[in-house]
């Protein structure tokens, strides 16, 4: 049986007789010769047929390759300078595997029509660069956590109330009654820590967001951690650390996939080498007050005032201490200065990519959680299994959530969160 080599390993090689099949990615010919250009899993490689190796009748086919046809090569690989990637097959033999119609993505398409034909457009080369970098960012998520003794955790998906808020919470069928689709998995990630300590997971996430902007969507997903015993400074440093390990891990294992993508890793560089920059809520609001920007106290802060912090920076930005009025539930305030803010956290990403990290310790007050649960017109009764967490053995305890396409996006410097998600979901999308 024929040993197929992948285009990156034929390269490796890179002298001398090899069987590579793949997909033609682009074609041109004339009546003696046909250069077709294969794209495969790892990269891309110049072949070129000639009727004089090949024969006159399988020269005919090669002619007539469409873009997108599957195909299997068997020839001698040598170096050429020429080449996209740097080597050239000479083929020898081939077959077709998968004729193609006429591909319909060509140059120049709406990004309209390019999502309409997503399950095509997934294998352009932009996108199967991002879905690398994507692998590897959760890669080294579970790499960080596991080091650390963190056990890898599975949350309901279907659950009976809120978490972030109930004007997005997406409502499903459930039997004869009705459930919702998760914001997050954290009350049940909270429920967890009390029997191993630190959890993990990685899970899809669901909001009904009306915003239409770049960095929204319906079906995301969501790295969380929980761990008990943790207060807020230890969680900053895990934050902190895991970023820097995902940057790290991109830049050492992604470089391909950045090349292709166009990303200047100069941009990138800082957040793996110099330290995160922390400040609280009300630093900003001095910071914004600088650039002309007043932001009422107790006001959460908007996406202009985000990036316009970030103008600031090129390292995320790790601010806590939000005002408690802006805040979730489960945030736990403190005093300061006279003012109600949370132990709570949000990482801003740099160049303008927004809040990549959301988390807080966890408030253990039943009566104040209660009283705010209330004040949302949620029944606290749906809560109760939560307050049982505080009535038997409760103990300080703290987690966070980060948007992986979040951070895909900031990584491979996309103009928009759709392309961090092979098939995106929006108020707009939801199809194919
Ligand atoms: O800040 P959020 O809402 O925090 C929580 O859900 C916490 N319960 C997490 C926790 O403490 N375990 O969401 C966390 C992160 C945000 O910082 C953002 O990066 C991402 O999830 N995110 C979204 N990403 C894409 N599309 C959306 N609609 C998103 N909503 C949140
Ligand atoms: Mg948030």
């Amino acid at each position: 049986m024929t040993k197929f080599l992948t285009i990156q390993e034929a390269m490796a090689k890179g002298k001398g007789s090899v069987s590579v099949r793949g997909w033609v990615y682009r074609e041109r010919g004339s009546a003696k010769v046909k250069f077709v250009v294969l794209r495969d899993g790892t990269d891309i490689l110049q072949c070129v047929i000639k009727p004089d190796v090949v024969g006159a009748d399988a020269f005919e086919i090669a002619d007539k390759l469409q873009v997108e046809a599957s195909i299997e090569l068997h020839g001698t690989i040598k170096k050429d300078e020429r080449a996209p990637t740097g080597f050239e097959l000479q083929v020898e033999k081939f077959a077709v595997i998968g004729p193609s119609d006429k591909f319909p993505i060509t140059k120049d398409q709406s990004p309209e029509f390019l999502l309409d034909k997503r399950h095509l457009a997934l294998r352009s080369r932009k996108l199967q660069a991002v879905l690398k970098v994507k692998a590897k960012v959760m890669q080294a998520w579970r790499e960080f956590y596991d080091k650390q003794g963190f056990l890898e955790y599975t949350p309901p998906i279907f659950q009976p109330s809120q978490c972030e808020g109930g004007s997005t919470l997406f409502e499903v069928k459930y039997y004869k009654t009705k459930t919702y689709l998760t914001q997050s998995w954290q009350l049940y990630g909270e429920a967890g820590t009390f029997s191993y300590e630190k959890l993990y997971c990685l899970s899809p996430c669901f909001r009904a967001e009306t915003s239409k902007t770049s960095r929204h969507l319906s079906e995301f997903w969501m790295a969380e951690m929980e761990q008990a015993w943790l207060e807020l400074p230890g969680m900053l440093d895990s934050i902190e650390g895991v970023l820097k390990h995902m940057v790290k891990r991109v830049l050492e294992d992604c470089q391909d996939a950045l090349q292709v993508l166009g990303r200047d890793v100069k941009k990138i560089e800082p957040s793996l080498k110099k330290p995160f920059v922390r400040m609280k809520y009300k630093d900003c609001l001095k910071l914004l007050e600088k650039d002309g920007i007043t932001v009422k106290w107790g006001k959460d802060l908007r996406t202009v005032e985000e990036d316009k912090i970030m103008e600031h920076f090129d390292v995320p930005v790790i601010v806590t201490h939000y005002p408690k009025e802006a805040m979730a539930f489960y945030k736990p305030p403190i005093e300061e200065g006279g003012k109600e803010v949370c132990l709570c956290v949000d990482v801003l990403a740099p160049e303008g990519y927004g809040e990549i990290v959301g988390g807080s310790q966890r408030s253990l007050d039943i009566e104040r959680m209660t009283k705010e649960l209330k004040a949302m017109g949620e029944d606290p009764k749906a809560y109760d299994w939560y307050f049982d967490l505080r009535r038997y053995g409760s103990v300080p305890h703290s987690g966070y959530g980060l948007g992986v396409e979040r951070v895909v996006a900031w990584l491979c410097g996309l103009e928009n969160i759709k392309d961090a998600i092979p098939f995106p979901r929006t108020m707009l999308r939801w199809t194919p």
